[in-house]
This record gives C-alpha cells, sequence and structure tokens, in this order.
C-alpha cells in the first residue's frame, strides 16, 4: 500500500496525540519495578565479568603479562585475552580502530587489557587486582595542542569555506580575535554500561545490552565471535539515560560478555563499575577554538574563521560526525557572508570521546556566541543587539554548507516573543544599576538563540523500521528499531499508533527493542527516534487498517468513506462492532493484520566529499534568557532566573517535551558550569565519580525558571503531526547561562572581552575575575 501521509490537518480531533500524557513508565521508574538489564532474572550458573586494565600505564607496549594469579582464583571461571577472540578483535562502528582487548600496546589510561569470568561479580574485580603486566612506556600525547605540534590525527582535516574569508577579513572596519578552551563531558547515564549474554542453540546468542544502537551491537558481536549476524540477537527495552554514550561505546562491553559466554557456554554478564566506567568510556569532545572575526562599525560580521581542534582520543569512533556537526554549528544562528570553518580530529592518548548531546553542535555554537560577545563588549553595545543584528533573515539566510534557513522568521519570532516575555530591556537596566551599586557581586543577562539541524548527516541512518501486529482481541503489539533511553520515544510512537487504530493506549502494547524484529535500524540519536520511528509505525498501522477496510467494505457492501476507527469501536455505517469482533472476523476472513512499516526521510542530499546538498531535513529552534550573579570575591556564581522559549512544531506530547527542554538545559548548564574532567600531567582521568565530577542535582534547577513551548504554524515539514526533534537543541539553550556570566564578568572593565573558558567553574570565573581587575588597573 503507498497511501500518503497524512497532511496537517489541525481539525481533526486527535484522541492521543499531542496529549500530555505520562511517560509509560513513569510510574515503573519511580516504583522501581521498571526492568533494567542488571534487572533480568539471571539463569541459573550466569557468570560475571570485570575488566581488567593496568593502573599505571598511559601509552605503552605490553612487554609481559602474566595472569597466573588472577586464574588461580578461587571461583575465577576463565580469564580472556585478545587470543580468546575466534572473530575480530574490533568494537568500532566504522573504522577497526577499537580493539576490544589491547593486544601489543595500552593506548590510553584505562584500556582493557583482560578480562575475568567468575562465580561472582566480586571475586570478578579482586581477581583482576591480581595480574601483573609490564609495560614500556611511551611519552602520551594528551592535549589537543600536544597533537596539533606532533600532528597527530584519527580522521584527515575537512574544511567548509565560502567566498573569500580572507579578503573578507581585510575590507572589514574591524577584526577581531582570540582562543577558547571547552571543556568535555561525562555522560554520567543512573545506568552505567550493561551487557548480559545468553548462549543459545547452534552458536547462537542472545545478548541484553543498554545501548542505543541494537543493531550496532548485533553485528559487533557477530564480528568478535566470527558467527552469522543472524545468528544473534541483541534486545534492550530500555537504558538508564544513554545521552550519546551508549551510541557506539556498549559495544566492548556486549562483546566482552558474548566472548566470556562462547567460552564458557553459561549466561555472562557484565556491569562496569561507576569507576571503570568513567575513565575507559569516551566523553563529550573538548575543543580548542581559535577564532577571529571581521565586522563593521555597526556589528556587522563580514566574514569568519574559525578553527576547531577536538580531543578524539586514541580512535576515530564517532568523530567524523561529531566535529563535522560542530562546523554544521560554528554558525549558531548568523550570518556570515565569508566563512572558513576547519576542523581538525586529533588523536591523542585519552579514552576515545565520542556522542554527547548535541553532538559537537554545542561546541560549534558556544564558539560562534563567544565572537559576538567580543564584538558587543569591543563596541560597547548589547549582546542581545548584535546577536540580532547578524541573524538570518530574508536576503541573508544560507549556511556557510550551502541550505538555506527556510524559517528564519520562526527564529526572529521566537526570539522576539522571549525578549518581550523575560522582560528583557528592564531587566537590563535593572542590573546595570545593580552592577554600578555593588563591588563584590555582579550580576549577567543574556538572551542567546538555538538553531539545530534535524537529521543525521550521515545520510543512510535516516530510516526506520516498525512491526505492528494487531490481535484478535483487538491489542495491538508495538515494535520499531528506536530505543527508549528515557526520553519518551517508545511513549510517543505508542501514541501515534493508538490514533491510527482508534483504541485506548492501554491496548497498545510497547516491546523491547530487538534486532530480530526490526532489523538493519540505524542507532537512536541526532534526536531523530520519533521523526523515524512514530513514522514507520504510523505506516504498518495505516496498512493493516487499510487491510481491514477493504475487508470490510466487501463484507458490508459499504464504502471506505462509512468506516470509522474509534475508542476500540469501528463504526461501519450507523453500527459499532468492538474492534476485537472486528479483528476475530478479519482472521476468519484469512487477512494479515500484521505489517512491517518502513521510513526513510525525504531531501536529504548532503554530500561530504563534494561539501554540497542539504544535510538537514528540517531546523529546530528556540531561546533562553538567563541571568546569574557571580560573588567576585569567591568565583561562586548562582543562576537567578531562566526563561525558555523553545520549538518542537507542534508537539506530539507536551508533558514529555517539556521535560526534554528542562533536563536538556540543565544538562547543558552542568556542561558548561560546574562538570569539569581533570586529566593529570601524565593522562589519567582524576574525576572518575561523583565526589569529584560534579554534575547538576535538583538544587541546581534555577530558582526562577519558566520554559514554554513555542505556539507556531507546525514542521513546515511532513514530519509526525507536523512536530519536531526535541531531544538534543535544549542542551544549547544553555549557552545563555554560559554568556550571562560572561556579561557578568565583563562589567568589571567595560570594553574588556572576559578570557573566560568552559566550563565556568569557581575557579574559572574566579581567574577571570582577576585577569579583568588587572586589566582594568591597566586600561
Ligand atoms: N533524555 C533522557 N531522559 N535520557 C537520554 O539518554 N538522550 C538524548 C535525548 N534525550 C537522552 C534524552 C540524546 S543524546 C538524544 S540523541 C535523544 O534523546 C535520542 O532520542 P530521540 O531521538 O528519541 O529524541
Ligand atoms: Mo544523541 S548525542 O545523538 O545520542
Amino acid at each position: 500500500m503507498t497511501e500518503p501521509l497524512d497532511r496537517e490537518n489541525v481539525s481533526a480531533p486527535l484522541k492521543h496525540v499531542r496529549k500530555a500524557l505520562p511517560h509509560d513508565s513513569a510510574a515503573k521508574h519511580v516504583s522501581g519495578t521498571a526492568t533494567y538489564i542488571d534487572d533480568i532474572v539471571e539463569p541459573v550458573g550466569t557468570l560475571h565479568i570485570a575488566p581488567g586494565w593496568t593502573r599505571h600505564a598511559v601509552r605503552g607496549r605490553l612487554s609481559s603479562i602474566d595472569l597466573t594469579d588472577v586464574r588461580a582464583t578461587p571461583g575465577v571461571v576463565a580469564v580472556l585475552t585478545a587470543a580468546d577472540i575466534s572473530g575480530i578483535n574490533d568494537c568500532s562502528s566504522a573504522f577497526g580502530d577499537d580493539p576490544v582487548l589491547a593486544e601489543e600496546e595500552i593506548l590510553f589510561f584505562g584500556q582493557v587489557v583482560f578480562a575475568v569470568v567468575a562465580e561472582t561479580r566480586d571475586i570478578a574485580r579482586k581477581a583482576t587486582l591480581k595480574a601483573r603486566i609490564d609495560v614500556a612506556p611511551i611519552t602520551p600525547i594528551l592535549t589537543p595542542d600536544d597533537a596539533v605540534a606532533a600532528d597527530t590525527t584519527v580522521l584527515p582535516d575537512y574544511q567548509f569555506r565560502r567566498g573569500s574569508p580572507e579578503t573578507g577579513l581585510q575590507a572589514s572596519e574591524t577584526v577581531l580575535s582570540g582562543s577558547m578552551t571547552i571543556g568535555g563531558q561525562e555522560h554520567f547515564y543512573l545506568e552505567g554500561q550493561v551487557a548480559m549474554a545468553v548462549p543459545q542453540e547452534d552458536g547462537g546468542m542472545l545478548v541484553y545490552s543498554s545501548t542505543q544502537h541494537p543493531t550496532e551491537v548485533q553485528h559487533t558481536v557477530a564480528k568478535v565471535l566470527g558467527v552469522s549476524d543472524a545468528l544473534v540477537t541483541a534486545e534492550v527495552r530500555r537504558m538508564g539515560g544513554g545521552f550519546g554514550g551508549k551510541e557506539s561505546q556498549a559495544n566492548q562491553w556486549a562483546a566482552l560478555a558474548a566472548i566470556a559466554c562462547q567460552k564458557t557456554g553459561r549466561c555472562c554478564k557484565l556491569r562496569l563499575d561507576r569507576d571503570d566506567d568513567m575513565i575507559m568510556t569516551g566523553k563529550r569532545h573538548d575543543f580548542k577554538v581559535n577564532w577571529k572575526v571581521g565586522h563593521d562599525v555597526s556589528g556587522r560580521i563580514r566574514a569568519v574563521d574559525m578553527e576547531f581542534l577536538a580531543r578524539c582520543g586514541y580512535s576515530a569512533d564517532l568523530s567524523l560526525g561529531v566535529n563535522d556537526r560542530t562546523m554544521f554549528h560554528a554558525d549558531s544562528s548568523y550570518f556570515y557572508p565569508d566563512a572558513s570553518i576547519r576542523s581538525r580530529r586529533l588523536r591523542t592518548d585519552t579514552c576515545s570521546n565520542t556522542a554527547f548531546r548535541g553532538f559537537g553542535g554545542p561546541q560549534g555554537m558556544l564558539a560562534a556566541e563567544r565572537m559576538i560577545d567580543a564584538i558587543a563588549i569591543r563596541l560597547g553595545k548589547d549582546p542581545l543587539d548584535i546577536r540580532k543584528l547578524n541573524f538570518y533573515d530574508g536576503e541573508r539566510n544560507m549556511t556557510p554548507y550551502g541550505m538555506p534557513v527556510e524559517e528564519f522568521d520562526v527564529m526572529h519570532d521566537l526570539i522576539s516573543k522571549l525578549e518581550r516575555e523575560s522582560n528583557y530591556w528592564t531587566r537590563r537596566e535593572e542590573i546595570t544599576a545593580f552592577n554600578d551599586a555593588n563591588a563584590v557581586l555582579k550580576k549577567g543577562l543574556a538572551l542567546t538563540p538555538v538553531k539545530f539541524g534535524i537529521s543525521f548527516t550521515l545520510k543512510h541512518l535516516n530510516q526506520a523500521g516498525a512491526l505492528v501486529h494487531l490481535y484478535t482481541d483487538g491489542s495491538v503489539h508495538l515494535n520499531h528499531g528506536g530505543t527508549e533511553m528515557g526520553q519518551g520515544l517508545y511513549q510517543k510512537v505508542a501514541q501515534v499508533v493508538a490514533e491510527e487504530f482508534g483504541v485506548t493506549m492501554d491496548k497498545v502494547i510497547i516491546t523491547a527493542t530487538n534486532t530480530s524484529k526490526v532489523p538493519n535500524t540505524g542507532p537512536t540519536a541526532a534526536s531523530s527516534g520519533t521523526d523515524l520511528n512514530a513514522m514507520a509505525a504510523k505506516r504498518a498501522a495505516q496498512e493493516i487498517k487499510a487491510r481491514l477496510v477493504e475487508f470490510l467494505c466487501e463484507q458490508h457492501q459499504c464504502g471506505a468513506d462509512v468506516i470509522h476507527f474509534g475508542d476500540n469501536k469501528v463504526l461501519i455505517g450507523e453500527k459499532n462492532y468492538p474492534l476485537s469482533e472486528i479483528a476475530k472476523q478479519a482472521y476468519v476472513g484469512r487477512i494479515q493484520m500484521s505489517h512491517a512499516g518502513y521510513f526513510a526521510t525525504p531531501g536529504i542530499t548532503w554530500d561530504r566529499e563534494t561539501v554540497s546538498g542539504r544535510p538537514f531535513y528540517y531546523f529546530a529552534f528556540g531561546g533562553a534568557c538567563s541571568e546569574v550573579t557571580i560573588d567576585t570575591m569567591t568565583g561562586e556564581m548562582l543562576v537567578d532566573r531562566v526563561d525558555i522559549l523553545h520549538d518542537v512544531g507542534h508537539s506530539l506530547n507536551p508533558a514529555i517535551d517539556l521535560g526534554q527542554i528542562e533536563g536538556g538545559f540543565v544538562q547543558g548548564m552542568g556542561w558548561l558550569t560546574t562538570e569539569e574532567l581533570v586529566w593529570d600531567d601524565e593522562g589519567r582521568l582524576r574525576t572518575h565519580a561523583p565526589s569529584t565530577y560534579k554534575i547538576p542535582t535538583a538544587s541546581d534547577i534555577p530558582a526562577d525558571f519558566t520554559v514554554q513551548l513555542y505556539e507556531g504554524r507546525g514542521n513546515p515539514q511532513d514530519t509526525i503531526y507536523r512536530s519536531k526533534a526535541v531531544g538534543e537543541p535544549p542542551v544549547m539553550l544553555a549557552n545563555s547561562v554560559f554568556c550571562a556570566i560572561v556579561d557578568a564578568v565583563a562589567s568589571i572593565a567595560p570594553g574588556e572581552v572576559p578570557d573566560l573558558d568552559a566550563p565556568a567553574t569557581p575557579e574559572a570565573i574566579m581567574k577571570a575575575v582577576q585577569d579583568m581587575r588587572r586589566r582594568k588597573v591597566h586600561a
């Protein structure tokens, strides 16, 4: 069936879609009855795995590994090294450079060298400490600067270039330049990395994995075991958070569980210890950004030159897509007539950095906001005026990569509404007065935009499948390739399917993501889970419904126009029948009531080789206005008030969308203010527990926090019920907090651009304040 997708029809009364229904697992989450991997009832004889590594080596050649005492430990059943891998020793997503177990070399502090399989997790963990590993050290390359000096990269350099940035800079009235470092971020999913492998017949395996990408886990497990993909099934009902950290980096743990299972013939489970998890797995990429911006007397940008130096770690992992997305967002919401945007993907001897909510976008956008702040401060103007002056508009609407910002009017409207509702200008005056009157406490205010491109920039990932069955009791089995990590994807898709069948929500049974039900999927990432999977599920439901309608037309000798589904019933002409009755009749009439739906995003034409085409189906927009107070004696900072207006098109579920916006903002705020990753000079991560790494808690939520959905015309693209993706864009609303801190620091020495890097921890704020005081004296 090729029935066209429903066009937006606001007048049609919707029963489930666009309703603020609770997350399907909300009650289970809070009562502790939601099943995570570690809660699955273990088969008798289940063994437990602990990864073994060397705590003193950062980078070096493995000269000897003595595991005698490990093996001799009572309760230890097997000890795995690279030699135990029957297939290929690689768990990378694409580039073949992520060994499951180290072979000849230790590539970073925390690399897994062996794994202990034992009767209990405790025995396995303790036994790992008995290994004697000798390493011939190699001087590690740790920082982006080191890597530039040594010229080590994981992937080739890449650039966007438009016009002649050199001439543009020369022709500009003013040229400003600077460099900024932007810190990384630990995912800190509440449920750490975990996998459990259950042996099946004929060398097959069922792997439960806390992964955003079950298909990749399936393929990785098959690859390391040396068996066909079809012998391996990966399943996940839910994750306790992923945030990008389980897009590729769940593979290694699933692979180890599978190797242990193949070796022992018993069920094997690996749940990483929190410290190990933080040390071994990749994080948000940290950057050094070198920028130059040329502008005219009004503050309008003429040309930019931006260089992004990313610490990728020891392997490529997802650094291609992440750094491309940094470049795609280096414009934030601003038009650059001439631009050179360059990216270096630096190889360092540290954990391999990976996806993290925003996928490199936040770092690109923050650099753009730094340039805007610098222009405003030097010109003595309000940063909001400079932002608006440089916004994309009707004539100046082409991004540096050649995709137009068609919805620039939405961005303008949203920002002016927020400007009014947050009372920006009155508060600006109040804050100026406050700062004049206070020597110690200084306030700052910033209103920053979000424009986030929706789609995977790797074109083939923009596809999804769903499997829907209607049973003869009128209940619906729902399955799709998307994974649930708390974001509410399952709930949103269930609402769409309930709407389609005209059944109540309780009739739609949500089931775990499973590679044997829906194969060949992409990761649940790039915020596109709902866009893709809800559309595939809707198509599956539509197809089943169409078959029922055809059957009923024949049975009742009527036209399709008199048949309506609703309230678990089917209205045929004047008469209502329970859906269960219709389904039973259809079964007897030999009508297939199961269908696999499929969806591929249209209109995406990006060609990375030629740097041309359209990478995104559409943009999601947002704006945030944040007010902060800093204490110039201590560097302490408080977020006093935040107003957010965010565009999700027509929301599929306003409750879930608001939750995503609040959560995304707070997570972004943590990244920019309190979460600091510290490696020592030898390259050992020193911040690997909540005692040393501070994520935001409930008490860090701004006291005055207003979050609203932007009421607009909906998504102009034909997305599911005209909604827009919401998962990642809200992270970048937190740029307003960072810019507000810059604003507060700037008040100390007007005209001077604060040298504040991210994260703006109290220490960093203190340093920037002292620097400003010195500059004021010398000015
Ligand atoms: N929300 C919760 N509660 N937990 C998560 O792990 N991950 C984020 C976002 N929101 C995440 C979350 C990330 S990184 C992405 S890409 C999207 O959800 C993925 O889901 P979606 O495509 O269904 O929005
Ligand atoms: Mo999200 S960083 O795309 O998993």
